[in-house]
């Protein structure tokens, strides 16, 4: 099994001991390095406000757009160049929760609940990499995308009025932007998670089983922004369907800062963790994307066509398609079961493909696709082998044989062989890894896989976000290890600190430089940690991107 193996060619480092993979400040591999970028709070352009993590001095709601977000997760770099040395950083602000970035647990004023929407999003940002170390350089690309800013819808549900509100107010914002992915002609995907959670009710309000499905409540996630933003207020008649403006994927030139972010509804709706974009058959371009909610579901979308003739005909190849929800068999063989309003099932439930691609859950639930233990990050291999990590899932009663712990308390990770080169209605799939597994292995020892990244040689890299083993006495922090498929091996290579998940993964073109992030460090707290400011400073801890070397100046992971 995956772990227990030796001798791979591909992954030759230390690994980091479980006694080292601990503590408030990062750890890494004896043969590699690290470095800090960005931290919430760094001014976009250089001579730009700087918030540092004075507890006292928050930024204003006007200087955090003007500055790098919170909750740092998946990422893409976009070459300048040959690009191992400057390039577009395009980065996901997924979340910080009020007491990390108000420092109080409700808002009291709609200055406080715009401070957390600026926070929120996306940052591009150029960076740069003098005198042997990556910073922010001036530019004329840079920009925050957030709460606020206008976004546009396409695809088939971008006219519907299941995107109208009775104010008519555009559409502004992207949120709980979790994980990414990217295209082949130069765009970031941004992918809009846990959007039902800024969401409350200050009045009498009646959940319909659409928002019931989503996970609409009074309370929300306790951001509070109801309470000063009629726009996220559920009982305000005047913004009825606001919460259906969430929820897709959304694509971003992070080349042009005067491109307004286009929502994808071809992509459907749900909590999109990322979005791995593999070119299949006929040249199509095919997105593989996970539902991270638990028993939900995987899906992926075909464009039409080849993607450069769309695209040379003016329409984006992620605008017209066919999303399918997938379907494991018990004996190791899956369907992509198509959501489109041409199935009988469908067309007595939905009025059209827009409400279809709205209430996508709604969709793939009266197809019976299969209920998964939370897909996270999906990411291919260069041999057409597709991974998934299935985070957890502790309140899995009864297993199957895709999801075969019950409960699920650390995950596991799955994987399957289209059957037609990304474009077949049925595929092959396999178990890679249980997590459980891992845990007598001192070097392989994990839980609660999220992200993924396959390397063009053949490594996939794990990153960690919550339930961890305690190996040796010693609870790990998150972390990101390094596996070799051919051999089974996992190898630690980087701990995060107390308190924050591993996440968001990106290379130079050469391989040589990796950039992860910390997401949530101490959760927050600064007694926990005061993480990137020194250790004591009473700073509050700041999610930040971390730039990883190898000593010897070889490719990451080797
Ligand atoms: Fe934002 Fe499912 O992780
Ligand atoms: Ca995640
Ligand atoms: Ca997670
Ligand atoms: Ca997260």
């Amino acid at each position: 099994a995956i772990a227990q193996a030796g001798g791979s060619q591909l992954i030759n480092f230390a690994f980091l001991p479980a006694a080292a993979a601990t503590g408030p400040v990062p750890n890494i591999s004896s043969d590699y390095q690290y470095d800090v970028l960005i931290p919430w709070g760094t001014p976009l352009q250089p001579g730009g406000p700087v918030y540092d993590g004075n507890p006292a001095t928050r930024p204003t709601a006007e200087q955090q757009t003007q500055q790098v977000g919170i909750g740092h997760d998946g990422m893409w770099l976009f070459p300048i160049g040959t690009g191992n040395d400057h390039g577009i950083l395009a980065i996901n602000h997924e979340y910080g929760t009020n007491q990390h970035v108000l420092g109080k647990e409700v808002p009291a004023s709609l200055e406080d609940v715009r401070l957390s929407q600026h926070a929120h999003g996306v940052s591009v940002v150029e960076i740069k990499k003098t005198n042997g170390k990556w910073q922010v350089a001036k530019s004329n690309k840079s920009r925050r995308i957030h709460g606020n800013t206008p976004v546009t819808f396409s695809g088939p549900a971008a006219g519907s009025a299941l995107l109208k509100t009775t104010a008519g107010n555009a559409p502004l914002g992207t949120l709980n932007n979790c994980s990414n992915g990217k295209t082949p002609w130069g765009t970031y995907l941004t992918c809009e998670e846990n959007f039902n959670g800024y969401f409350g009710a200050t009045g009498q309000w009646t959940r319909s089983p659409a928002q019931a499905r989503y996970g609409f409540s009074a309370a929300g996630a306790g951001y509070g922004w109801h309470l000063f933003d009629p726009r996220f207020d559920l009982s305000n008649p005047s913004y009825k369907n606001e919460e259906n403006r969430f929820g897709w994927v959304v694509e971003i030139d992070p080349m042009n800062p005067a491109q307004t972010p286009v929502k994808r509804t071809a992509l459907g709706r749900f909590k999109h963790e990322n979005a791995e974009l593999v070119i299949g058959k006929s040249k199509r371009a095919v997105v593989y994307m996970g539902d991270d909610e638990r028993f939900d579901y995987i899906y992926k979308f075909v464009s039409d066509g080849n993607w450069r003739l769309m695209q040379a005909r003016g329409i984006s190849p992620l605008d017209q398609g066919k999303l399918y929800v997938a379907k494991f068999n018990d004996d190791g063989t899956g369907n992509w079961l198509e959501l489109t309003i041409d199935n009988p099932v469908l067309k007595a439930k939905f009025a059209d493909q827009a409400e279809v691609l709205t209430y996508t859950r709604l969709a793939a639930d009266a197809l019976g696709a299969t209920r998964m233990d939370r897909p996270e990050w999906i990411a291919a291999a260069p041999n057409g082998d597709i991974y998934c990590t299935l985070t957890n899932n502790t309140q899995r009663t009864a297993p199957d044989a895709p999801n075969p712990l019950a409960p699920n308390p650390f995950g596991h990770i799955i994987k399957w062989r289209d059957r037609n080169n990304h474009v077949g209605l049925t595929f092959k799939w396999d178990i890679v890894v249980l997590a459980k597994d891992t845990h007598s292995i001192e070097k392989s020892a994990f839980g609660s896989p999220d992200g993924l990244w396959g390397d063009p040689d053949g490594r996939l890299f794990i990153q960690t976000d919550g339930n961890q083993p305690t190996v040796n006495g010693v609870q790990l922090n998150d972390q990101m290890l390094v596996a070799d498929p051919n051999t089974d091996e996992i190898r630690r290579i980087f701990s995060g600190v107390t308190g924050s998940e591993v996440t968001g993964i990106t290379v130079t073109p050469d391989r040589r430089t990796m950039f992860v992030n910390l997401q949530h460090p101490g959760d927050g707290d600064p007694s926990v940690t005061n993480f990137p400011a020194p250790q004591g400073s009473g700073r509050v801890p700041r999610d930040s991107t971390i730039v990883i070397t190898r000593k010897n100046g070889g490719i990451i992971g080797s």
